[in-house]
């Protein structure tokens, strides 16, 4: 059984007939790392909101489903039905998701007294060892600091030793090292890995840097404009790029590219393709919405073009 899945999921202001999430589907299998790369705007962390059914006011879930271990997490509506208990979630911002006002050991605490029913003083003395384990030096003094006294990289350490506190089926971390330094970074891909196999539990990794994907992912979603564009093995979309979209991606890495597009005098942003603006393959049939194909066992890809076309 999929570990994680999201089908079709649609999400939009309410009452606009515009969805900032259209049909956005991928899955995750157990002990596995999914990616989700797109840039930014492309709604990668709506994805993952409406996934912990964390939506913001006035943000809604029109459509589709979120599935953990074949367990749907959604009621008509939009609401989670099942406490995300089994999902954690990391945040791009360490130091503004973390509780001002509260001692860091007493915030890991909280999630192990109430995930693990432990007593306050036995609580707080599991949090140092957490802290501990998450690589945090003098983690005995560190619990005992507010967020504000600690840098970005150990803020970024005690959110990730919340979230593994809950013994999590799925860590959804969303950018995970973007606000923090590049050797950071790389001191983070390793213990969310560590973390991970210790756990044995299946990652989203959002992330709009295809370099963290390739040191981080197994397989990738590609999005762009709440969309998801591809999905596919890392190492074969690398190596063999299909939708449009994921080409200029890639390409873009490399050099600065302008894909300037004739105007076909079609309305995208409501019906169609979300890249048909931006598409050099653009053609009339783009004005309607492409599905996610399979054109291999391992790979999905929502476009027009036909198969032999995408190679
Ligand atoms: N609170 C909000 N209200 C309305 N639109 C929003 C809100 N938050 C995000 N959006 C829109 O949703 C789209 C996706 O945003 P987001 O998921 O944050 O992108 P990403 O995480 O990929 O950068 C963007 O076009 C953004 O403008
Ligand atoms: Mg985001």
């Amino acid at each position: 059984m999929r570990l994680f899945e999201v089908e079709a999921l649609t999400v939009g202001i309410t009452g606009s007939p515009f969805p900032i999430l259209r049909e956005v589907s991928f899955y995750v299998e157990p002990g596995e790392v999914l990616a989700l790369v797109g840039e930014s705007g492309s709604g990668k962390t709506m994805t993952a909101l409406a996934a912990m059914g964390l939506l913001p006011f006035g943000i809604e879930m029109t459509g589709g489903d979120v599935r953990l271990e074949g367990d749907s997490l959604v009621r008509t509506g939009g609401t989670v039905e099942r406490s995300a208990a089994q999902m954690s979630m990391i945040f791009q911002h360490p130091t503004s998701a973390l509780n001002p006002t509260m001692r860091v050991g007493h915030q890991v605490g909280r999630v192990i007294q109430i995930n693990q029913r432990l007593g306050r003083t036995q609580s707080l003395e599991a949090a140092v060892e957490l802290l501990k384990h998450v690589g945090i030096p003098g983690a005995k003094r560190v619990a005992r600091n507010f967020p504000h006294q600690l840098s970005g990289g150990m803020c970024q350490r005690v959110m990730i030793a919340m979230a593994v506190a809950c013994q999590p089926r799925l860590l959804i971390a969303d950018e995970p090292t973007t606000a923090l330094d590049v050797t950071v970074q790389a001191q983070i891909f390793d213990l969310i890995k560590s973390l991970v196999s210790e756990i044995g539990c299946g990652v989203l990794f959002i992330t709009h840097d295809l370099g963290a994907v390739a040191e981080m992912a197994d397989r990738v979603a590609v999005m762009y404009g709440g969309q998801v564009m591809e999905e596919s093995p890392v190492r074969d979309l690398l190596a063999e790029p299909r939708h449009p979209y994921t080409r200029y991606l890639l390409e873009s890495v490399v050099r600065e590219v302008d894909h300037r597009v004739e105007d076909i005098g079609v309305d995208f942003a409501l019906t169609g393709c979300r890249f048909g603006h931006r598409c050099p393959y653009v053609h009339e049939k783009c004005n309607g919405f492409p599905p996610l194909v399979e054109i291999s066992p391992s790979r999905r890809v929502s476009c027009f073009l036909k198969t032999e076309e995408l190679r």
